[in-house]
This record gives structure tokens, sequence and C-alpha cells, in this order.
């Protein structure tokens, strides 16, 4: 995988953007539709606030582009300020021209969870791959809310918070653990490994074991961001806080300094 090692998250922001305006514009100049995979959490809002100043200043167009987004909490009412389909609207999808309907997520507001991820993976399935898909990842490694234990293969299913994750999450929910919901509806680690190119930001030293172990530890479900390593087409972007305990940063840093301009991202 590529590892961009920059020393700010403003620039970790700027890098990301590019990939998915990457996308956007090649799938423009195709004719085509583009699939865009979305993450919620702290990790990706820099880079979707650079990504709404250049549809402000640059006109850059996101006609066409149907949003998917990873995870959901299960039992929060439709339309709850924190489920994850608000906070994507919120933060990004709605102040860059998208419908609603063009916003998809799993229904964590269904009365039948299990069901409502079977579907959602099916409709991801029918949505054809998604071309570039942004990625956090916790402090225990977890990518979308596949927590660790995960199967590498998994698809969309019902998944239970570790504790840790819902204290984590508590600040959403006015510190209040206890309004956290317990479970969640998350694409699997295969799923999201369909995606044609996958840009995961991590900034802060709070994530730089889990950066470490899941670029240069071994491949395994104890730490799912590991399985970043099966697929052809990563970029993980990442500032010097979140890199501190990479092992070969020097040689990341002197891989940038040397990519050809015409390798993109
Ligand atoms: C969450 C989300 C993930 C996110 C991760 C890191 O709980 N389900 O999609 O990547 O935790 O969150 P943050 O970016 O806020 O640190």
């Amino acid at each position: 995988m590529e590892v961009v090692l920059l020393p700010t998250p403003e620039e970790c922001a700027r890098v990301v953007a590019d990939a998915v305006a990457g996308s956007v514009l090649g799938a423009l100049a195709g004719g085509g539709p583009l699939v865009l995979g979305l993450a919620t959490g702290s990790s990706p809002l820099l880079a979707y606030r650079e990504l709404l100043r250049r549809r402000h200043q640059e006109g850059l167009s996101f006609t066409g582009v149907q949003a998917f987004l990873l995870d959901e909490y299960v039992g929060l009412p439709a339309g709850h300020p924190e489920s994850y389909r608000a906070v994507i609207r919120r933060e990004l999808t709605d102040e860059l021209g998208l419908d609603p309907a063009a916003v998809h997520g799993p229904d964590g507001a269904s009365g039948d969870p299990l069901q409502a991820a079977l579907d959602y993976e099916a409709q991801l399935l029918a949505a054809g791959p998604v071309a570039v898909q942004v990625l956090g990842i916790g402090a225990n490694g977890h990518l979308g809310f596949n927590e660790p234990g995960s199967s590498l293969a998994s698809r969309t299913r019902v998944k239970t918070l570790t504790e840790q994750t819902r204290i984590d999450n508590a600040r959403f929910f006015g510190d209040d653990v206890d309004a956290v919901p317990r479970h969640v509806i998350t694409q699997g680690l295969g799923t999201i490994l369909r995606a044609e190119h996958l840009v995961l930001v991590a900034t802060g030293v709070g994530k730089a074991e889990a950066v470490a172990a899941a670029v240069e530890g071994p491949l395994t479900a104890s730490c799912p961001g590991s399985v970043l390593q099966l697929h052809p087409h990563v970029t993980l972007v990442v500032d010097d806080a979140a890199g501190s305990r990479l092992a070969r940063a020097t040689h990341y840093r002197y891989v940038l300094r040397h990519k050809l301009a015409e390798q993109g991202w």
C-alpha cells in the first residue's frame, strides 16, 4: 500500500480530497455514474471541508454521484441527529448538492436489522463497485464498525460494539455512554475490499498504534485494518503523529519525495 506521511492534518486532507476529486472528475469525463464510499467520524472531516471548498470555489461538481455509507447505528430513529445518515448529510452531502435519495446507508431503524444488513449488501452489489472508499480507523484498528475479531472476509451484518468504541463515541451523545447504541450494521471487511480504491486517513497520536499494526503488523482479524494489506490499491494518508510508530517512516517519506508525476493517487 502507499503510505503518505505528511506533517499536518491539513496536508492529509488535501491528498484525500485530491483522490476523491480525481475519481469524480474521471467518472464525469467517462460519462459514467460515480459510486463514492463515505465514512463518518472525525478523521475525514477536514477532507470533506476541502471538497466543499473545491465545490464552492472551483466548481467541482458532484452531479450524478451516488454515496454509500460504511455503517450505521442500530436502534436510532431515522433522522436522529447522530445517525450516520444524518451526520454525513450535515457534514458533507447536503452542501455538496447531493440529493438525500442519492445518499445510502444501512437502515439502522429497521425492525429487522439482520435483514436490513443483507439488503444493504445487495444494494451495494447492485450499485456496482465503489470507485473510491474513504476510511478512518479506530484506535483499536477497527474499520467501519468491524471490531477486532471480525472475519477478514465478512459481509455487511449486525455487530456488537466494544465498550471502548462506545466510550470513544460517547462524545457525540453528550458524553453519555449509555446513549450510544450497542449494535450497528457495518459493511464487512470483505465488502470494503470490493471498492476499487481505499483511501484511509488517520491523524493524531491516538491512532499511531493502530496505523502501525495495520500497515506493518501481521495480517490478522485482531487488527481489522490489517486487511488493507490484501487490497491492490490503498492510499493511507497519515500525519506525523499518527505515523509516529511506523518503523519504515523514512522509506515512506523517501518514496513520496520521489513519486513520479504520472503515478497519481
Ligand atoms: C467510528 C466509525 C468509523 C471511524 C472510526 C474512527 O466509530 N464507525 O467509520 O473510522 O470510528 O473514528 P474517528 O475518525 O472519529 O476517530
